[in-house]
């Protein structure tokens, strides 16, 4: 989307040397630093590591790491061993988001069904861009169709500012373009809707205070940072009118696994009698599960990162230690939202209730 006002994706292919740049975005808000990706393996560290992250954009991360392999495999004599193992470790970089899984082994089966060597390589490329656009394509629709929703809510409180709250990052930077919770909101705010986003600031890593404050502002959305705990204080207090938030896998009756702090958010419109929106592309559905709580796996992270927080300090970022270096910690990282207490699923293909019947009336082909 934007980097004041200048048209910007988070992954590229650099047309000079044919590698894939990405925006490290661990280094933002302070640095917008582009990493170049030459291999594979680099592709792993990446994604492992939150230089790129968001489940759009770790799918589209693993296609090009596909593209990389097929460029590193093409002289080699078993070419499609080499491949499948570096399909699988691209898989294994990180376990919640299904679209990473989904995108390599797209991209494996595309370029094994190749012979072999450059024909591979520029087959490859076209599939990666492929699920590119397509999940471009994805977010611009979710951003209409859930546009509608925000229209509803606007015509029942004409002249008053429309309060979304959300909960990590699921704007361009984890999507490609317009994200899917932020769709939405860009396309009301485009359309002179007066509205106000709360953003949380999702601990550990502060994905809300680092990065979807720094895109909503850079687009001039209007904002305001909150901690992760205000937000049922807000809804008790009429301070809200909606919430919207991305996913990571979203299993056949509806269940949502979100960033860590989404299922109290959850609970907290329940009780509030709000509507709770989660706004995906289908390729975030995971249809061979039924059960979200149960099957979907959950990421435990490295300790530190919830023991350690990054700032900028002197016009330098640098990491804080919070409790003792010992404090025992468990860091997980994402949670499971029952589909009871979601309002719908805004899609690509529409707005459904979450549970199966009505996610099976938009995607038939899935019965
Ligand atoms: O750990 P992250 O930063 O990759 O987690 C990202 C999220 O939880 C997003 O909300 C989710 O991927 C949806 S992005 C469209």
């Amino acid at each position: 989307m934007h980097k004041n006002r200048q048209p910007m994706r988070p992954i590229w292919v650099d047309p000079i040397d044919g590698m894939i740049r990405v925006i490290d975005q661990r280094r933002l808000p302070h640095k917008l630093e582009i990493l170049k990706i030459c291999t594979p393996d680099e592709m792993v560290q990446a994604i492992r590591h939150l230089v790129v992250r968001g489940a759009p954009l770790i799918g589209a991360s693993g296609a090009y790491g596909m593209v990389l392999a097929a460029k590193t495999t093409a002289g080699l004599a078993e070419p499609d061993t080499a491949l499948t193992e570096a399909a699988r470790h691209l898989i294994s970089a990180r376990p919640t988001a299904v679209n990473l899984a989904w995108a390599v082994d797209r991209m494996l089966s595309r370029i094994l069904s190749a012979d072999s060597g450059n024909d591979r390589i520029s087959l490859a490329l076209k599939e990666a861009d492929a699920i590119l656009d397509a999940e471009v394509d994805n977010c611009r629709k979710i951003g209409n169709n859930g546009f509608a929703l925000i229209q509803q809510i606007h015509s029942a409180k004409p002249g008053q500012p429309i309060q979304i709250l959300t909960h990590c990052n699921a704007g361009w930077l984890a999507c490609i373009e317009y994200g899917t919770a932020t769709a939405p909101i860009y396309a009301a705010f485009d359309a002179g809707i007066d509205i106000h986003v709360w953003v949380d600031e999702t601990r550990p890593l502060n994905q809300g205070a680092r990065l979807t404050s720094w895109e909503l502002g850079q687009y001039g959305v209007p904002h305001t940072l909150i901690t992760d705990n205000a937000g049922g204080h807000l809804m008790q207090h009429g301070m809200v009118d909606m919430v919207i938030v991305g996913a990571d896998r979203v299993a056949r009756s509806g269940d949502a696994a979100n960033k860590i702090g989404t299922y109290l958010k959850a609970l907290a419109a329940w009780d509030n009698h709000l509507p709770f929106y989660v706004a995906i592309p289908s390729t975030t559905f995971d249809w061979t599960i039924q059960n979200g709580v149960q099957e979907i796996p959950i990421e435990t992270r490295d300790p530190d990162e919830v023991r350690y927080v990054d700032g900028l300090y002197d016009g330098r970022i640098v990491q804080v230690l919070v409790p003792q270096a010992c404090c025992p910690v468990a860091n997980h990282a994402f949670d499971v939202t029952p589909a009871r207490l979601i309002t719908g699923l805004i899609t690509e293909r529409g707005v459904c209730a979450a549970n199966e019947a009505d996610i099976l009336r938009l995607f038939p082909e899935r019965a």
